[in-house]
Formats: C-alpha cells, structure tokens, sequence
C-alpha cells in the first residue's frame, strides 16, 4: 500500500495532477478512491482517472495506436530510466553490477510467489523452455505432450529435441470455449508421456488454461509440467507456489512492461537438479578446481546462468516489477478484462465478426482475438496499420487466420473505440 501512494504521489509531483484537474475533485479525492481494496467499488470516474494516471507513466505516441503487448510490451518510463540510470552508475566504476541480481532475483521471486533459489534469469521465453526442453535428458519414444495453441519459441525447442532423440510429439487441440481443456489435456496423458507443455495464455486467442489443475494432475502421474507462461506473466496473478509446476517460463518484455532480453525461469525446487546443464560458467558453480577437474554446480536455478550479462537490463525488469506491484496485479488483470469486454461489445455487431476468445470469465482475460468472414488476418492488419495506424498482430498459428487484440494497463476504451470504427470502416470498403 505505501508504495501504491508512492506512485500516485509522484505523479502528482510531475504535473499530471493538472491535467486531470477539471474531471475528479480533487487529489484527495483520487487518493481516498484508488486506495480503496475492493477494485470494483471504485466509481467510474475514478477509474478512468486513474488509468489516465498510469498511461501517462508511458512514452506515448499519439499518432501509434499499439495493441500488441502480447507481442512486446511498453515500457514504463521510469523503467528506461532505471535502465539508463544503472548503466551510468557502473559504467563510472566499470563494473558488471553482479552484486545486483540477488536483490533483483528476490524480487522477482517474492511477485511471483517463488524462493529465490527457484528463479533463473535467462534472456527471453524462448531460451527458457529450450533450458528445459534440452535439460530433460528425452528418450527414444518419450511422449511430449503439447498443445495447438504453442508459440513458436514454446513449442520448437521440443521439435528440435524430438528430431534429435526420436521422443515424440502428441499435439492436441484445445477447446476454444476453454471449458474442457483440463480433460483434453489430462486423458491425452499416456504410460508413455514424459511431459506436458502448454500455455497458461495462449498466444492465439488469449485463453486463460487451467494451470493448477492440470500441474496436479502432472504431479500425481509423475509427468513433468511445464508451463509457457510468457503472456500470462503480468497480465493476471501468477503464483508459481500455488501452481505448482515443475517449470514456468516467462519474459520481461511482453505484460510485464520490463526490458527486451530479460527472461524469467522458474523450476521448482523438487527439480533443481533435474535438469541437465549444457552451459555452465562464472557464476554457476558453488565449486570449481580446473586442476583437479572438479565442477560443483550450485543448488539452486541460477547454476544456470553464465558469464558476465547486461545487469542494467535485470535493473529495468525490477523496475517493472515494482511498477506492477505499485498498481496491484488484481488492478492490472480486471482493468485488461474489462477493456477487453468493451472492445468485444463494439465489435460483435461487425458484419461476419467471430470472436475466438472464450467470453466465459476464468478462460479469458486481456486478449482479444477475432476473425472476419472472407478477410484475411494479412489483409485486415495491414489496413489497420497503413490506414488508420494501429498496430494488432495476425495469427497463423493453428491457421486460425485472426487479429490479437492486446489490452494493456496504458490502454484505453478510445482507442478500442477507434479500433472498431476502423474496422467497420475496413469491412464497408
Ligand atoms: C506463449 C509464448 N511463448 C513464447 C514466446 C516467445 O517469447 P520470447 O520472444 O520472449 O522468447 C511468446 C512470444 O510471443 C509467446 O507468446
């Protein structure tokens, strides 16, 4: 709570009071509503203050209409600051700024409810799961399991593992009302099955999976879990405790506002040793002797981590996560549900308009995704971006031949108003 006042404080001592002078009563006012626990109680008024009050924490163009977080993420400027501030500081002494990444690493691992001992910094999600998908030590006709939702970095570190060791794919679809896909995966596990991969948001259509249920269901099989949480990782409370999963892998750089090149790796204390180590250096080992050929690896995620890295980087990611944190996640993920609610009302009445995100509330949260009938994702995104100047991203994955619609805590309802208007325009053309 104090650090929420913080935020609000400092927005204020930067002059954004002024702006919104004529459209609340007063800052006190402000204070007493957008520090009220119960988010749903907060008047409207307050709320749209409020969110003006966090999108100007960002460098914002007007002329860019940006509604793809899910792919990269703004980020806050204090965020950039962080990152320019921390590379003068060790740049003056010439130092890597190692020291740095306990204090960092602790704060990551206490916002998503982990022991720092579970936290491994990697550069993105990608290398994340290709840690893991590598790491597993994979047999000839081990079974993986994955979904048709996978990102490409989510899903090719296993294709790549498989070609190399005979282990085989099993791909199966998912429910797009997101109701059955706890059965789907959990009776697509087999005697054979060594682990299941999925998104806990998919890249597609932004459907929320059931993680807990389905990381149980892993556990009590004796199956690995491994989770690609790089959308749901800031756009709606990720508790890697709770969860329960052997693996979680996440990047900085989409909903969680930090730096491009930061990535997160959660593996559960359980498999700290699980994981084969095909790099290893400075900073890795608890032991080292090159004479004696001895290598002790250290007990926790970060033997995974090698060699000199950009701390300036780690120090913008925990930027963000203080950012985050000062805002309330719950804050985050109800705002980006109901921007996304907004945009799905405006657009339902669009000639040939199917949405593909579940409407139902546990199996959807910030995304939006839609197709229309006899345009293709190429020919609507690109219209969208040349005429009208928003950017959206097309999917092609699981040919679903759509537009993601990412709805960010520097969102507004004006510019998914925008976006509809747009699109009515595209379809009368
Ligand atoms: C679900 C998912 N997994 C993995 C990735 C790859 O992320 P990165 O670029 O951080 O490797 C993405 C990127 O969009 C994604 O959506």
């Amino acid at each position: 709570m104090p650090k929420r006042r913080e935020f609000i404080k400092k927005a204020i001592l930067t002059g954004i009071a002024a702006e919104f002078g004529s459209s609340i009563s007063g800052w006190s006012d402000l204070l007493a509503h957008t520090f009220h626990d119960d988010y749903g109680s907060i008047p409207d008024i307050d709320r749209s203050d409020f969110w003006a009050v966090v999108r100007n924490e960002f460098l914002v163009n007007e002329q860019l209409t940006y509604l793809n977080t899910s792919t990269v993420g703004r980020s806050p400027k204090r965020v950039i600051e962080s990152i320019v501030e921390s590379t003068y500081e060790l740049e003056e002494v010439v130092k890597t700024g190692h020291k740095k990444t306990t204090l960092i690493r602790n704060n990551v691992a206490k916002f998503f409810n982990a022991d720092p001992k579970e936290i491994a910094f990697t550069v993105n999600a990608t290398a994340g799961m290709n840690l893991v998908a590598f790491g597993l030590d994979l047999k000839k006709d081990d079974e993986i399991i994955l979904t048709k939702h996978e990102h490409v970095g989510g899903a090719m570190p296993w294709t790549s593992v498989a070609n190399k060791t005979g282990a085989k794919i099993s791909t199966i679809d998912l429910d797009p009302t997101g109701k059955t896909n706890f059965d789907r995966i959990a009776s697509a596990i087999s005697d054979k099955t060594k682990v299941v991969v999925f998104s806990h948001v998919t890249c597609t259509n932004g459907m929320v999976l059931p993680a807990k249920e389905i990381a149980a269901r892993c556990k009590e099989l004796g199956v690995y879990c491994c989770i690609d949480g790089a959308q749901a990782a800031g756009m709606i409370p990720v508790d890697v405790s709770d969860i329960d999963p052997d693996f979680y892998i996440m990047c900085g750089h989409k909903w969680m506002l930090g730096p491009k090149g930061t990535g997160i790796l959660y593996i559960a204390d359980r498999n700290l040793n699980k994981l084969e180590t095909n790099h290893v250096g400075a900073y890795s080992d608890s032991k080292y002797d090159q004479n004696a050929n001895l290598l002790e690896l250290k007990d926790e995620a970060s033997r995974y981590e090698f060699g000199t890295r950009n701390t300036p980087l780690l120090c913008g990611l925990n930027t963000a996560i203080d950012f985050i944190e000062e805002i309330g996640i719950d804050r985050i993920h109800s705002r980006g549900v109901e921007l996304a609610s907004f945009l799905r009302a405006k657009l339902i009445d669009i000639e040939g308009m199917e949405i593909l995100t579940p409407s139902e509330g546990p199996y959807s949260a910030s995304i939006l995704t839609f197709r229309i009938k006899n345009r293709s994702y190429q020919e609507i995104q690109k219209s969208l971006f040349r005429k009208f100047k928003i950017r959206v991203r097309g999917i092609y994955e699981n040919e679903l031949d759509a537009i993601r619609v990412s709805c960010a805590c520097y969102n507004n309802e004006e510019q998914l108003t925008y976006l509809a208007a747009s699109l009515n325009s595209i379809c009368s053309d």
